[in-house]
């Protein structure tokens, strides 16, 4: 036996323990030690049966994930589980599967490998390998329906959600809960089914009925993954395999499994979930903020401004149990306020999100204020006041009189330099950007913006609150718009281009949903409100370059009235539901001021609609990247899929570059250079990664960020 696998014996039942902190994934070593041990069972005459348990706090949370990208990369051939599975499914005595923590993936193959299998009513089993990119790939989609049936190995393998330990007793994946002691239980059950004839996975059939039975529950498990997981391919793989268990003999439908496992593990959609997997843990890596940097007690808070964004930042720090201070400057703002605070709780209660304990709760936290007399006993404090700066320094220097040293004074702006408003307090290191996105109690992104001056305690706090309050924290630096909006500049602008050069509106945001985003960008404009924009370009218009090219439709959309969702029309139409409706009225006034422009009308193609506002969004991240102010291209990525709704399955827009190939990027932006002007002038980085055929991804880790 290896290191990773331990046999012992409680009398006649033989214990075999896997033991591969922290979570007993199936790395090499842990396989063939099981191997052994099964083959040690079989031989020995005085074990009658054998009991399969996780060491630590789980049994197998699944498999080692680095090994994927090993697999693909040619580096390692297939896990090869399969033989490991059958023999223990062969074993000439029972082998009980005892179950704690999470049995996901490979951990619960393995497990229905077993004759039998117990586990503690806290347990949890699953395959959530879609969640990768992945279906199971150790007979998981023909194992599963034999024991659960093929309704739920459908729903299982295709949204990957985990199953808790009494649901699966109920449906047939676990034969008994045991309370308290899970060995001795364990031990207890092998000693009763000993001489009993052991039931081997793959040879039932009670629960599989006929293909006729199941066709139906086939036609709608597809219809809800086309639905509910739109452009994802993993789900609709997972139920062609489960299908195969249905009209196949077990042998070839795992022939079938690997076909369809091997086609997912080597797709772009997989390599880019896990690449997003990877990606949401190195982002909480800052190269220059070392692990052992002092954080910063955050126990209560106060928030400036209860607007759209303050209301929903109170409710933030309040669901992660944090008391907040919520000012106002009076008592409309304040009750208009709470009230919509108020209402997002009473329907988080309808859609059954919290109890209305946790919301009375929560609310009796937040603690509304006119004034600054209690400031100086929080240990932070987020400003979320109107956007301008003379406003945000006349806050930061009454935050800067009332708060304790040592106090983190953070802002909410969405465009305003971080090192200004710190410049008027008399203490920048403990100012810092917390730019949460909105809605701010649904949005998982919160950008961190580093200060010249930021202490890299403040950014070690705030990176790990961002956890703690349920967030994607990413530390970007302090330029125009950080890093999301910054980008999204340039994304927006080509979408109103394409529109003034003859395409309609719905084509091009259909063209973008299509692609996978949540929502195209004029329909987001729309809910964003245009009128957000056309403040910021008035305000900013003294920085624009003369003869270049500006969009000209919102801010004369703005001029009508036509702000977005908020006043019923904007870009398209609102009915009284908020559903859009094209408006024929915008399409002839886009005409009419494109020809005042001199702008000429064409035809134009969806992929010229994808290309250019995605190419638009990577070469100024490109940009932001050479620049220093996003750590890696990952974070960018990672920014793009919480915020933005960039779609995961792409792996944001750098990796979806990358995945295209940078040459060809770069050829393509050329090209718009050619077409369109300076605006398209390639970033230098994206032109020497091109030349050198390199990738975002290995360009940042050759910088050894990683
Ligand atoms: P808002 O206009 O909805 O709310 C601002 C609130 O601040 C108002 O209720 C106002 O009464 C209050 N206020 C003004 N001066 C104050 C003072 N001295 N003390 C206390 N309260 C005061 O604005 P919104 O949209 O919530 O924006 C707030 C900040 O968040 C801005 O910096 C904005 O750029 C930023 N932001 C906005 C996003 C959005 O989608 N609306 C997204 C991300 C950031």
């Amino acid at each position: 036996m290896n290191s990773l696998v331990r046999l012992t014996k409680d009398n006649d039942i033989a214990v075999i323990t896997i033991d591969n902190p922290p979570v007993n994934a199936l790395s090499p070593g842990v396989p063939e030690g099981i191997s052994e041990a099964i083959q040690q069972v079989n031989n020995d005459p005085s074990v009658r049966a054998a009991v399969i348990i996780g060491g630590g706090r789980t049994f197998v949370a699944g498999a080692d994930i680095r090994e994927f990208g090993k697999m693909t990369s040619g580096k390692r051939r297939g896990a090869g589980l399969l033989p490991l599975l059958l023999s223990i499914e062969d074993c000439s005595k029972p082998v009980v599967m005892a179950i704690h923590g999470t049995a996901f993936g490979g951990g619960l193959e393995l497990a229905m490998a077993g004759h039998y299998r117990v586990a503690s009513p806290d347990a949890q089993v699953g395959q959530p390998e879609v969640k990768l990119g992945l279906i199971p790939g150790a007979a998981g989609t023909q194992r599963l329906p034999r024991l659960a049936g093929v309704a739920r190995a459908l729903e299982m393998c295709s949204d990957g959600k985990p199953v808790g330990a009494a649901e699966a007793l109920r449906i047939g994946i676990v034969d008994r809960l045991i309370e308290g002691d899970l060995l001795a239980g364990a031990t207890t059950f092998a000693r009763e089914v000993v001489g009993r004839p052991a039931p081997k996975t793959r040879e039932r059939s009670a629960k599989l009925g006929t293909a006729a039975e199941s066709a139906a529950a086939i036609a709608a498990a597809r219809e809800s993954v086309r639905k509910k997981q739109r452009g994802l391919q993993a789900p609709l793989a997972a139920i062609d395999a489960v299908e195969a268990a249905t009209k196949l003999p077990f042998d070839e439908g795992c022939r079938v499994e690997q076909k369809l496992f091997t086609e997912c593990l080597f797709s772009d959609q997989s390599k880019a979930l896990i690449h997003v997997f990877f990606g949401d843990r190195e982002v909480a890596k800052v190269p220059d903020i070392p692990k052992e940097t002092a954080i910063l007690p955050v126990r209560s808070v106060a928030v400036v401004g209860s607007g759209t964004m303050g209301g929903g930042i109170a409710m933030v720090f309040a669901n992660a149990g944090i008391p907040v201070l919520l000012k106002e400057v009076d008592q409309p703002a304040l009750d208009q306020g709470l009230a919509k605070i108020r209402k997002n709780y009473v329907s988080s209660v309808q859609r059954g999100r919290f109890t209305q304990q946790f919301v009375d709760e929560r609310l009796a936290l937040i603690t509304p204020t006119f004034n600054y007399d209690k400031f100086g006993e929080v240990d932070m404090v987020v400003e979320a006041v109107f956007e301008g700066m003379a406003l945000k320094k006349q806050v930061f220097q009454e935050l800067d009189r009332a708060c304790k040293r040592g106090a983190i004074l953070a802002s909410n702006t969405s465009t305003l330099s971080i090192d200004e408003i710190a410049g008027v307090t008399s203490r920048p290191e403990s100012v810092i950007g917390t730019h949460f996105f909105s809605p701010a109690n649904v949005m998982r992104l919160l950008e961190i913006v580093r200060g010249k001056k930021t202490s890299k305690e403040v950014i070690a706090t705030c990176m790990q609150l961002s956890k703690k309050l349920g967030k994607v924290g990413v530390l970007v630096g302090n330029c125009r718009g950080f890093v999301g909006n910054r980008m999204f500049g340039p994304y927006r602008r080509e979408a109103q281009f394409l529109v003034e050069e003859g395409a309609e509106v719905e084509a091009v945001d259909n063209a973008l949903v299509a692609f996978g985003m949540a929502m195209g960008p004029l329909a987001t404009g729309d809910l964003a409100g245009l009128d957000v924009g056309w403040r910021i370009r008035k305000e900013y218009r003294h920085l624009d370059k003369p003869g270049v090219r500006q969009p000209i439709v919102e801010d004369r959309l703005c001029e009508m009235g036509r702000y977005g969702q908020k006043t019923l029309a904007g870009w398209y139409r609102y009915d009284e539901d908020r559903r859009a409706v094209p408006d024929p009225e915008v399409t002839a006034l886009v005409r009419k001021w494109a020809a005042e422009a001199g702008i000429s009308q064409r035809q134009i193609s969806t992929s010229e609609i994808v290309d250019r506002c995605l190419f638009a969004l990577v070469n100024e991240g490109a940009r932001i990247l050479e620049e220093g102010y996003a750590l890696r291209a990952v974070d960018i990525d990672i920014i793009y899929l919480n915020g933005y709704g960039f779609p995961p399955y792409r792996g944001g827009p750098m990796w979806y570059a990358d995945t295209v190939g940078l040459k060809k990027v770069y050829d393509r932006i050329c090209e718009f250079r050619e077409q369109h002007g300076e605006l398209w002038e390639p970033a230098p980085l994206l032109k020497r990664l091109a030349e050198a055929n390199q990738t975002f991804a290995q360009s940042t880790r050759d910088q050894g960020n990683t």
